[in-house]
């Protein structure tokens, strides 16, 4: 929080100089979330609060390992971390090999078969542009019941015709967490 490098706004101002691909290409390897305290208690709350299932985990967008490791300590199963830019630094703090996929390749079905208990998507899905997140979500959808949302902002909220319905929501030391389950999927148009 106090490393002046690592502020809100320090990144925000690297995110519009940059662009989001660009700043994460460049910093990938350092990158560290200063919320990562704040992800940790508010993992544990609610996964005891919500009754999560971590059977088998999918962290997009797992950055340095921030909910991977917070998760593992909860006694998580099998979790499988995806990032593009973060896999080095996730390497080195988990000792586990992350996939370099963008949530553009699976918004276009790069995951197709898999089965997650739970996709976690931490400080990341307001990364996504508006117009991506149907078909995303959608995708989603297809591999998990169930979606947990850590996010320091109000965006995004998903809609019930993109697959996913808010059931749970809660906010602590400024990080907000929702639970989504699954909406009516089958009917699910995407591109509503
Ligand atoms: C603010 S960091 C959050 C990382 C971690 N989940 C956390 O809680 O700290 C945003 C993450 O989104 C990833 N990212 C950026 N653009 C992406 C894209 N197009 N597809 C997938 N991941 C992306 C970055 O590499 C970075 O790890």
């Amino acid at each position: 929080m106090d490393d002046p490098q690592n502020t809100p706004d320090s990144i925000r101002a690297a995110y519009q100089q940059q662009g989001v691909a660009g700043f994460y290409a460049a910093e990938g390897d350092s990158y560290r979330n200063p919320h990562e305290p704040a992800i940790r208690r508010l993992l544990r709350q609610i996964t005891a609060d919500w009754s999560l299932d971590l059977g088998r985990v999918l962290d997009l967008a797992c950055g340095s390992g921030e909910a991977t490791l917070a998760l593992r300590e909860l006694g998580a199963g099998k979790i499988d971390g995806i990032d593009p830019y973060t896999f080095r630094a996730y390497a080195a703090r988990t000792g586990q090999q992350a996939e370099a996929l963008t949530f553009e390749q699976i918004a276009a079905g790069a995951l197709d078969g898999r089965a997650y208990s739970l996709i976690v998507c931490s400080f990341a899905l307001h990364l996504v542009e508006v117009s991506r997140l149907p078909l995303l979500c959608y995708q989603l959808a297809q591999l998990s019941p169930a979606l947990l949302v850590i996010t320091p902002h109000k965006r995004p909220e998903l809609r019930s015709e993109w697959g996913w319905q808010l059931r749970e929501e809660t906010v602590s030391e400024r990080v907000r967490a929702r639970l989504y389950e699954h909406g009516a999927v089958a009917e699910a148009d995407p591109w509503r």
